[in-house]
C-alpha cells in the first residue's frame, strides 16, 4: 500500500460483461470518480465486451446515461466528453475463438494507437465464475496475456471465486495454468470500503489499541452484516448460493482477518496478506458436529420493514417455492493462536434484517467489580469499541461514567468518530481504490490463492452438512427480524447476547 499520489499508468481496461449491472453501477462511476480527482492517466481508454452485438456509439450513449443517474451528483459535462472520446465497445460469444478475441485484438491495437496507450491492458471480468478460465486462455491465445517487454498485462476477477474449495482449487489451479499468482486480482468489494481500510490505520497507526488488542483485555468479537434488502433480481444466482457462500467467505472474513491481524513487517501486499493468511489458517474448522452447535441458519419468511409488506423468500423470483437455502447465517468462530485463544468471534449476516448495517463490535472485559460491590452499581458497564462500517462510517467507544447526584450510579456514555463530520462527504462507489490498484500494480487488497483456498476450507464442512441435513425450520424467522432464534441462542448460551441497535 502506497501513500503517495500517482496518476495510475497508461492503459486500456477491457470488462467483459460490460453490459451489465455492476459496470454501469459501479465500474463506469468508479472510473469517473478517479478520472474527476485526476487518478486516470490521458493516455487511458476502455473497451466493453459484452454478449451483445453494439455500435460503439450506442454503447457510448448508454454509459454517458447510466453515468448520469448513478454518479451520484450533478456530472462535470468536460468529464463526460473526456470519457465518450475513450469508450469503446465489440461483442460476441465468449466462448468463440474465432471471431471475438480476434475483434477485441483488433480494436486494442486501434484503441492504443489512437490514445497513444503503450499496450499495458487491464482485464476485468464481471462474468461468472464458470466462465474465468475459459476467457483468460482465449486472451492468452491470442497473445494478450503474456507480460513482455516492459508491457504488464493484468485480471481482475470478481466474487464469487468457486462455490466450495473444490471448485476454487480448481479455478486457481486452470489460473496458474495461464497467468502468474502476479497477474491475477481476486477483488472483495468490502477492501474498496474506506472504513475497512481505516482498521490496519487504526490498529497499527496508534499505540493506544494495541497493547490492549487481545485474550487479555477482550472477552469476545462480533461482526454483523445486515441488511434490509431481500434476493431482488438475484434469486437465480442466490438459491444456489445462500447467505454463508455469498458473504462470509469473502467479504466477513476480510473483516475478521483485518481485526485479528498480528501486525505486518511492512505494508507491501504480502506482508499484509501474509499475516491475514495466518488468521485464516489459525480459525478452527467445524467437526461435523461442531455444526449442530456452532452454526445457525435462517431463511426469511413474509414481514414488514419500514411499513411495507415483504413477501417470503420462497415466494421471491427465480426462487424455488421448497428452497432449502439460508438467507441468514451466523458462526460462532475461534481463532487458534498465542492472542485470541479463548475468545470467541461470533458473525452473522442476513437478508431483510430491519436494518442495513455492518459493524465490527470488540467487547472489552468487565471491570473488577471489588471497588462498586457495595454501591448501588448493579452491573458495570463494560467498555466496547464499535467499528461502524456502514453506512455511516466511523467509530465509537462506549464506556461507563458516574450519572451526577449524590449516590454512585453508573450510565453508558459514547465517544464517537464520524468520517463524514470529520472529513466531509466523500462520493465514492468502493470500487475507486481497487481499480486504481490494480492500475498501479498494487495487489493489497486483493486475494491471493491460498486466502481464497483458506477460507473455502473453513466453511466447506459447514456446507456439507447443512446441504446433507436439510433445514426442517424454514422459513424461521420473519422479515424485518433480527434472524431465527437459534441465533440468540448461539450467544445467550455463553451469557452473551447481539448488539441489536438499528443505528
Ligand atoms: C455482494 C453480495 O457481494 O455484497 C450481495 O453478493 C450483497 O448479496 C452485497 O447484497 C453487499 O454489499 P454491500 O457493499 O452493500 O454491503
Amino acid at each position: 500500500m502506497s501513500n503517495t499520489q500517482r496518476t495510475a499508468d497508461p492503459c486500456v481496461m477491457v470488462i467483459f460483461g460490460a453490459t451489465g449491472d455492476l459496470t454501469k453501477r459501479k465500474l463506469f462511476p468508479a472510473l469517473y470518480n478517479l478520472a474527476k480527482e485526476k487518478f486516470l492517466p490521458e493516455n487511458f481508454a476502455i473497451i466493453g465486451v459484452g454478449r451483445q452485438e453494439l455500435e460503439i456509439a450506442d454503447f457510448r450513449n448508454k454509459i454517458i446515461a447510466d453515468l448520469k443517474e448513478f454518479i451520484g451528483g450533478a456530472p462535470d459535462e468536460k468529464m463526460l466528453e473526456w470519457f465518450e472520446q475513450r469508450i469503446y465497445y465489440t461483442g460476441g460469444d465468449f466462448d468463440d475463438d474465432k471471431k471475438l478475441f480476434k475483434d477485441i485484438k483488433a480494436l486494442l491495437g486501434e484503441v492504443c494507437a489512437a490514445h497513444r496507450i503503450p499496450e499495458n491492458y487491464f482485464y476485468y471480468l464481471a462474468t461468472p465464475p464458470q466462465l474465468f478460465a475459459n476467457v483468460a486462455g482465449k486472451i492468452d491465445k491470442n497473445g494478450l496475456g503474456k507480460e513482455e517487454n516492459g508491457k504488464w498485462r493484468r485480471f481482475i476477477f470478481e466474487k464469487p471465486f468457486g462455490r466450495d474449495i473444490e471448485s476454487a482449487k480448481k479455478l486457481n489451479y486452470e489460473l496458474g495454468e495461464i497467468l502468474t499468482e502476479k497477474q491475477i486480482y481476486r477483488i472483495d468489494h468490502y477492501l474498496g470500503k474506506e472504513t475497512v481500510q481505516n482498521i490496519l490505520v487504526f490498529r497499527f497507526g496508534n499505540s493506544i489499541f494495541e497493547p490492549i488488542w487481545n485474550r487479555n483485555f477482550i472477552d469476545h468479537v462480533q461482526i454483523t452484516v445486515a441488511e434490509k434488502l431481500g434476493v431482488e433480481s438475484r434469486g437465480g444466482y442466490y438459491d444456489t448460493a445462500g447467505a454463508l457462500r455469498d458473504m462470509i467467505p469473502n467479504h466477513i472474513f476480510q473483516l475478521i482477518t483485518l481485526t485479528a491481524m498480528e501486525p505486518p513487517v511492512s505494508f507491501e501486499a504480502d506482508a499484509v496478506r501474509d499475516e491475514q493468511s495466518k488468521i485464516l489458517h489459525a480459525i478452527q474448522p467445524f467437526a461435523p458436529e461442531d455444526v449442530l452447535h456452532k452454526a445457525v441458519r435462517g431463511q426469511y419468511g413474509a414481514g414488514d420493514i419500514d411499513e411495507k409488506n415483504l413477501a417470503a423468500y420462497r415466494s421471491e423470483e427465480q426462487v424455488n417455492p421448497q428452497s432449502n437455502t439460508e438467507t441468514f447465517a451466523a458462526l460462532k468462530l475461534s481463532i487458534d493462536n498465542w492472542r485470541w485463544a479463548g475468545v470467541p468471534f461470533y458473525i452473522r449476516t442476513g437478508k431483510r434484517l430491519p436494518a442495513k448495517r455492518t459493524d465490527i463490535t470488540i467487547q472489552f472485559k468487565k471491570a473488577p467489580l471489588l471497588l462498586f460491590r457495595d454501591t448501588s452499581v448493579e452491573k458495570l458497564t463494560t467498555n466496547r469499541l464499535v467499528i461502524h462500517v456502514q453506512p455511516d462510517e466511523g467509530i465509537t467507544l462506549h464506556f461507563g461514567a458516574k450519572v451526577p447526584g449524590p449516590i454512585v450510579n453508573m450510565g453508558e456514555v459514547d465517544m464517537d468518530f464520524n468520517y463524514v463530520d470529520h472529513f466531509g462527504e466523500q462520493i465514492s462507489t468502493g470500487y475507486e481504490r481497487l481499480l486504481y490498484d490494480c492500475m498501479t500494480g498494487d495487489a493489497t487488497l486483493f486475494q491471493r490463492a491460498d486466502m481464497v483456498e483458506a477460507s473455502w476450507q473453513i466453511v466447506s464442512p459447514i456446507l456439507d452438512v447443512w446441504q446433507a441435513i436439510p433445514a426442517r425450520d424454514f422459513p424461521n424467522y420473519e422479515s424485518g427480524g433480527w434472524g431465527p432464534a437459534d441465533a440468540d441462542e448461539l450467544l445467550n448460551r455463553d451469557g452473551r447476547r447481539w448488539k441489536n441497535t438499528l443505528d
